[in-house]
């Protein structure tokens, strides 16, 4: 790949695995208005649902949302919780935030709910019962492969997570115990930032792999 941060100009072909981590950014800002086709759309969904799972429970499902009048309400609604959380902030931090965009839920014309099940898999998880968090683990883990088949297919994913579950679990017809854990913004992008934008913005660094490692204990 000549220009590894471009969407442009690179091979149709899609990326190998370590070219899609290094390329993936939480995308905001970069949705070209197009939407998703649904064939591309359902081989990323397939990634997520080849994803490992605690006791193979596969907890996860997704809501695929299209329509304009869902998406404006959920927007609307990120917004006030985007102006909830700035009205918290320090002065300080409350400047460095303001120019940050925390969404692309119409500008990227597909919204994917990832929700949870706890009870999917029944009454006894194989491997779940020492560490419940195992569950939600799974559906993440689904969600990170979403991510990434995404980024091979030049498709840009941004997580939202400024809501309130039951507002989503509302919107969206979520029956009782199953909770939303994520919704992504999913479509075609310009291009990828090379740099995450939180940091770009001033928001917060990444770590270096050397600060992260530890050898046989965590103060080693
Ligand atoms: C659980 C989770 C929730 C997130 N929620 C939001 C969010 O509400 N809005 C947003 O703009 N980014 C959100 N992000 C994206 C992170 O800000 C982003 O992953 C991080 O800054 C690193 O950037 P990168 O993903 O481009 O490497 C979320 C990421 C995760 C993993």
């Amino acid at each position: 790949m000549s220009q590894p941060n471009r969407v442009s100009g690179v091979s149709a072909e899609r990326l190998g695995v370590y070219d899609a981590i290094r390329l993936r950014r939480d995308v905001r800002a970069e949705y070209t208005g197009e939407p998703i086709d649904d064939d591309t759309l359902w081989r990323i969904l397939d990634a997520a649902h080849r994803a490992p799972s605690v006791g193979n429970s596969q907890p996860w499902d997704f809501v695929v949302v299209r329509e304009a009048a869902t998406l404006r309400r959920f927007a609307d609604h990120v917004a006030g919780k985007r102006t909830e959380f700035a009205a918290a902030l320090p002065a300080e931090r409350a400047a460095t935030f303001a120019p940050i965009k925390i969404e692309g839920i119409v500008e990227s014309g597909t919204g994917v709910v990832v929700t949870h099940d706890d009870r999917r898999g029944g009454p006894q998880v194989l491997g779940r019962a020492s560490v419940p968090e195992t569950g939600v683990y799974s559906t993440v883990l689904a969600i990170q492969n979403l991510w990434l088949a995404a980024t091979a297919e030049r498709i840009g994913v941004g997580w939202v997570s400024f809501y309130d579950p039951e507002f989503l679990s509302e919107l969206v017809g979520l029956p009782a115990g199953i909770r939303p854990v994520a919704w992504l913004c999913v479509g075609p992008v310009r291009e990828f930032q090379q740099v995450p934008d939180l940091e770009r913005f001033g928001w917060r660094a990444r770590r270096s792999l050397d600060e992260a490692v530890h050898r046989e204990t965590f103060g080693g």
